[in-house]
């Protein structure tokens, strides 16, 4: 299938070699091409050099790796050997902080996940799924006045999937501050991404671009800072359904007996905002849309969803497992649309991947985006086909061609809340209505922010179902 320099397996004993390196006579250009078009580079440089290049976007080596055998060894074998204090995560730092997110204190953070790690659960993020589904019919009953309009999908979403994390969260309702954290996060998302690809100035320098970011920062922290001020005030204790915030405050370490400072609960419930929004609000819209593109696929989770919800109109936790197909819908856009397409590690230490020298202290960049499409596991990348994630197809494919939600001890905490929110909120619509195109020319790119965006944003029209 690949036309690409093909891979050579971890491991084989051929000695070491140097990673190669994309250079100025190699016409792929340097840090502008990667600044104006960070995808177009990135596939240039595999499509020369295949698996593993090395590119230098203004003088910091980065590394990009594109097997699943060099990100099983990275991510999985040998992840404790590869840090977080990577130059991505340096530029997400300041919003992030210490929270799990990108954190590149492996004590902190271990400390951390095993305290946090008992409410993301496949099984105790049941106790979140009514938030789910209870917000979805909320939000198809605002939409009964509107059959026919053409809706801005990515906004609908994005305003569910935050009233969704705020019920989970703090068991309250969205208000105005929702809009103020939805505007402030797209902001501090362009300015990153931007940054990432071309770190000038730096953000602590006094320009209009840092105190946007600064300003943007600060609307997020009061949004946090507002639910945990009121909820200490409160002293809730811990029971079966409190939610996260609750759940956060009580978590004891079981190694040292003590929870977590104020501090710290601040930045990991931000974490978990930032983590949850854009992530499911951008995988929703992104599945609305290639449903409207495919109505033989359309056809058949409808055929799905009838049969297992009978004569209800709101699924509940327990129907996921008669919705295998509304799964595949889903892997299927986290392949081809992955939100958190890009992730970074530091080698700690010396090592060898795929037979090259990966020298302490290199920054490795993996790239979902590209490693979904790598032609030699995926047929036809491009096309848009649910069927490739039936359990034989997973079972045929090395499992680390596909992180979506990346691999090894850093996967991501919210995979079982994502995949339960996802499924339900999918489900729940589709039971209802259609989103068609509003015409056929109708195409939608995705832009490469720190997360992948779909550019302009989604916009179909509403159909009710008869
Ligand atoms: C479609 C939805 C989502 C996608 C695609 C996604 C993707 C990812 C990826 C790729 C990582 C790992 C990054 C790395 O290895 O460097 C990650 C980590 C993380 N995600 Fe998600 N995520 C989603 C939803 C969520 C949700 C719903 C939450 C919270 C409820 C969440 C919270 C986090 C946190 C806290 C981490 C850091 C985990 C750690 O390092 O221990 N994510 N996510």
């Amino acid at each position: 299938m690949s036309s690409r320099p093909s891979a050579p397996t971890v491991g084989r004993p051929t000695g070491t070699r140097e990673i190669p390196t994309i250079r100025r006579k190699d016409g792929l250009g340097g840090a502008l091409a990667f600044r104006n078009d960070q995808l177009r580079f990135l596939g240039a440089g595999l499509d020369r050099y295949g698996d593993i290049f090395r590119f230098r976007p203004l003088g910091i080596p980065i590394v990009m790796v594109n097997h699943p055998d060099y990100i099983r060894h990275i991510l999985v074998e040998k992840g404790e050997s590869y840090d977080k204090d990577a130059v991505l995560f340096r530029v997400v730092r300041p919003v992030l902080r210490q929270g799990l997110i990108a954190n590149p204190d492996m004590e902190l953070w271990r400390r951390q996940r095993r305290m946090m790690a008992p409410h993301f659960t496949p099984r105790t993020v049941g106790n979140f799924a009514r938030n789910m589904t209870d917000e979805t019919a909320l939000m198809l009953q605002r939409w009964e006045r509107r059959p026919g309009e053409v809706l801005d999908v990515t906004d609908e979403i994005g305003q569910l999937a935050l009233r969704i994390v705020n019920r989970s969260l703090f068991s309250a309702e969205v208000g105005a501050t929702a809009q103020a954290f939805e505007r402030a996060f797209g902001t501090a998302n362009a300015i990153l991404g931007a940054f990432f690809r071309f770190p000038f100035p730096p953000l602590n320098v006094p320009t209009p671009r840092s105190r946007k970011l600064h300003r943007a920062i600060d609307e997020m922290d009061t949004f946090v800072s507002t639910f945990i001020r009121a909820r200490l005030a409160e002293d809730t204790p811990a029971s079966e359904d409190a939610d996260l915030l609750t759940l956060l405050l009580h978590s004891v370490d079981e190694e040292d007996g003590k929870g977590m400072d104020l501090e710290q609960l601040h930045h990991e419930v931000l974490n978990i905002c930032i983590g949850a929004y854009e992530t499911t609000t951008n995988t929703l819209s992104w599945a609305f849309y290639l449903l409207a593109r495919h109505p033989e696929v359309e056809a058949k989770l409808h055929a799905e969803v009838d049969a297992a919800l009978g004569g209800r109109s709101v699924p509940s936790f327990e129907d996921l497992a008669s919705l295998p197909y509304t799964r595949m819908v889903i892997d299927e856009t986290l392949r081809i649309y992955s939100p958190a397409y890009q992730f970074m590690r530091r080698a700690r230490e010396e090592d060898t991947v795929g037979g090259y020298r990966v020298p302490a202290h290199t920054n490795i960049l993996v790239n979902s985006y590209f490693l979904h499409r790598h032609p030699d596991f995926w047929e036809e990348p491009e096309r848009f086909v649910p069927e490739r994630f039936t359990p034989e197809a997973i079972a045929a494919r090395p499992k680390h061609v596909y992180t979506p939600f990346g691999a090894g001890h850093r996967i991501c905490i919210g995979k079982h809340f994502a995949l339960t929110e996802l499924i339900l909120v999918l489900a729940t619509v589709a039971r209802r209505y259609r989103l068609t195109l509003p015409d056929a020319a109708t195409e939608v790119v995705p832009e490469a922010l720190i997360t992948l965006h779909p550019k302009g944003g989604i916009h179909l029209r509403l159909e009710e179902r008869r």
